[in-house]
């Protein structure tokens, strides 16, 4: 059968993850996508740097939205980051000429999700994005299919893994956040402005996205409340230690009778479980359905195979013909809310 053919936008970490496991995967990819997979063009800013994997197979283009409008690209697999700018571009010009995306890119998500899948699927075409949320961990579809039968009662969890590094990394090692800070840069774990991590900001990207998945509704981001790790200090992660307890960046989603309450801030966490055991550059999620009780996911929330892997579920559904929405129902079905401020604990 035909070939579902790829347009990726992008080439860091993600993009080159990519390109490796549609090349050296293709005959477990066809068999499981019930047809081929391959890649027509790739783009990114620089042409010339070793990703560590051949490129010359693929036509190149410099510019994204004309990658996005080849006659020879099926999906556009969008890998650049940037809420705005170019990757927004390039989507919007993909869905324009009725190609399905797929992405990562949690900020744009987090702002334009619903508009973007509703131009999508106004074209009977999807936008997926199981990469944007806690990078390897399947919890997009964890909750649009495997809890598809169950009310959400609370989805919970820590999805900056920079951050989780930086909170364990001061209370293993007895460091002040500013040195702990440095060698999160040095190991390049931080994005390219860190306040998007220590600021709690990509992780309050993710926890919209699954509010929104959640609740069926488009989640106003400049509305969840947001707080960072900045001004926690050694001395407040030993208090917690010593009263049994450990502070995680937690972002919590969940329907009160004021309303849906969006957090993601310091939290403490009793040391005793799941949340509070998470050591290093990791992600957990909770999901907490009416049938299904409690579900714990944990996994890698970034990297080149982690992120790669999740990209490559939604390519494959898109091979396989899924109509499914990203967001569990269709965009234009998304209700308004406005978000409640959550109690002060
Ligand atoms: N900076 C993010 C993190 C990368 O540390 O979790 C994945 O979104």
């Amino acid at each position: 059968s035909d070939p579902l053919r790829l347009g990726i936008a992008g080439l860091g970490t993600v993009g080159a993850g990519v390109v490796k496991i549609v090349r050296r995967k293709a005959e477990l990819i066809a068999a499981r996508a019930g047809r081929p997979v391959t890649i027509s063009a790739v783009s990114a800013r620089t042409r010339d740097k070793d990703r560590g994997v051949p490129l010359d197979a693929y036509d190149w283009e410099d510019d994204p939205v004309a990658l996005a409008r080849r006659d020879d690209v099926d999906v556009l697999v969008e890998l650049m980051g940037g809420a705005d700018g170019s990757a927004k571009a390039a989507t919007e010009a993909a869905l324009a000429a009725g190609k399905d995306v797929v992405t990562a890119n949690k900020a744009m998500l987090a702002l334009h999700g619903p508009d973007l899948a509703q131009a999508a699927e106004s074209r009977g075409r999807v936008l997926r994005f199981e990469a944007a949320v806690a990078g390897g961990i399947p919890v997009v579809k964890a909750l649009t299919e495997g809890l598809a039968g169950n009310e959400i009662d609370r989805v919970l969890g820590v999805m900056n893994g920079t951050c989780n590094y930086i909170l364990t990394r001061m209370e293993s090692a007895g460091l002040e956040y500013e040195t702990v800070f440095d060698e999160a840069n040095q190991l390049g774990f931080l994005e390219a402005d860190p306040t998007l991590d220590v600021g709690g900001i990509d992780a309050g990207h993710k926890l919209a996205l699954l509010a929104s998945i959640a609740y069926g509704v488009r989640v106003p981001f400049d509305q969840v409340e947001l707080e960072g790790i900045g001004r926690i200090s050694i001395d407040d992660i030993r208090r917690a230690r010593d009263l049994g307890f450990r502070i995680k960046l937690l972002g919590v989603a969940q329907m009160t009778g004021r309303g849906l309450e969006a957090r993601m801030s310091p939290c403490l966490v009793r040391a005793d479980t799941p949340l509070g055991q998470l050591e290093g550059p990791t992600n957990m999620c909770v999901l907490e359905g009416d049938a299904s009780g409690q579900i714990v996911l944990r996994g890698a929330g970034a990297g080149e195979g982690p992120t790669a892997s999740a990209v490559m579920s939604d390519v494959i559904d898109v091979a396989r013909g899924t109509r499914l929405s990203t967001f569990g129902v269709p965009a234009a079905a998304l209700g308004e809310v406005r978000l409640a401020r959550s109690a002060t604990p």
